[in-house]
């Protein structure tokens, strides 16, 4: 038995890493997903390599009129919106004393702003519909400590553990769970970046940073996208109805909390 037969799924930032993942999954256990993410020539290719029941939508997290749009694109395409994983988040690393009014603004538009609101609209889908929704938000290991480099992105992802309490507290009377996924180091485009730009913080040869980092690592290695895609199942499925409001770390045993 497919575990999301029958459901619609929104996974924003989807057109690749991470949430091409999830989408992959879902559609795998008999979800319907819209592929949305601010670059739609990315999503619709995305959206055709997945075939059957993927289909892409164009979404900027950061802009409301862009997210009441995706909302309403799922809905006309599927009918409803059961499931949405917000995991579309930005990166910076500077030093402390350099970091810049635009990059705090940039990374807090998309990765709070843009999750409050996406969570929000969909919510708002969600009670009309009258059955209840699943909601994941992407945390990460960032969320719970500081890091020396990454003072903005990390308080972004603390602050998406808070809302991920604060929402659910407040949306499980409508049969609606948020709660969120902690990631800890994961390959793809995202850690390239990170990589490149520590490279430059730290004077690190290319790829020096992430074979420390993944010597670090109690499982010994960096997570593929795949190690995540269990977790995502498991919290759209029925099976979490009771779990409300948690962070789940799903980092090969990076943090104990
Ligand atoms: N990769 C890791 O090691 C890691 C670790 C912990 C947490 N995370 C979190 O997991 C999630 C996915 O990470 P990833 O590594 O796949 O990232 P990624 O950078 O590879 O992919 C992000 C996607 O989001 C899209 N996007 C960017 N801005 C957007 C916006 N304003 N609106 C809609 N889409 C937008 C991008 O086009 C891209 O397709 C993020 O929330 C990230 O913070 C990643």
């Amino acid at each position: 038995m497919k575990r999301l037969a029958g459901k619609s799924a929104l996974v924003t930032g989807a057109a690749r890493g991470i949430g091409f993942g999830f989408a992959e999954r879902y559609l795998a256990e008999g979800a319907t997903v819209a592929i949305a993410d601010i670059n739609l020539s990315a999503a619709k290719e995305a959206a055709a390599a997945l075939g059957a029941g993927a289909y892409a939508v164009q979404l900027d997290v950061s802009d409301q009129a862009s997210i009441d749009a995706a909302i309403a694109a799922v809905v006309a395409q599927a009918g409803k919106l059961d499931i949405l994983i917000n995991n579309a988040a930005l990166f910076d690393a500077a030093e402390t004393v350099e970091i810049t009014r635009a990059s705090y603004d940039k990374l807090y538009a998309v990765n709070v702003a843009g999750t409050l609101f996406t969570m929000q609209a969909a919510a708002r889908q969600m009670i009309a519909q009258g059955h209840g929704g699943k909601i994941i938000n992407m945390a990460s290991q960032a969320g719970r400590r500081g890091e020396s480099l990454v003072l903005v992105y990390c308080s972004t992802k603390a602050a998406v553990i808070s809302m991920t309490q604060s929402a659910d507290l407040n949306l499980i009377k409508h049969g609606i769970n948020v709660n969120a996924i902690a990631p800890g180091v994961v390959d793809g485009a995202h850690w390239e970046h990170v990589d490149s730009m520590f490279a430059k913080l730290e004077g690190k040869a290319p790829g020096q940073k992430k074979a420390e980092v993944a010597a670090g690592v109690p499982a010994g290695r960096f997570a593929n996208p795949a190690d995540l895609t269990g977790m995502a199942v498991f919290l759209a499925s029925s099976e979490s109805d009771y779990i409300v409001s948690q962070t789940y770390n799903v980092d090969g045993g990076q943090w104990m909390s």
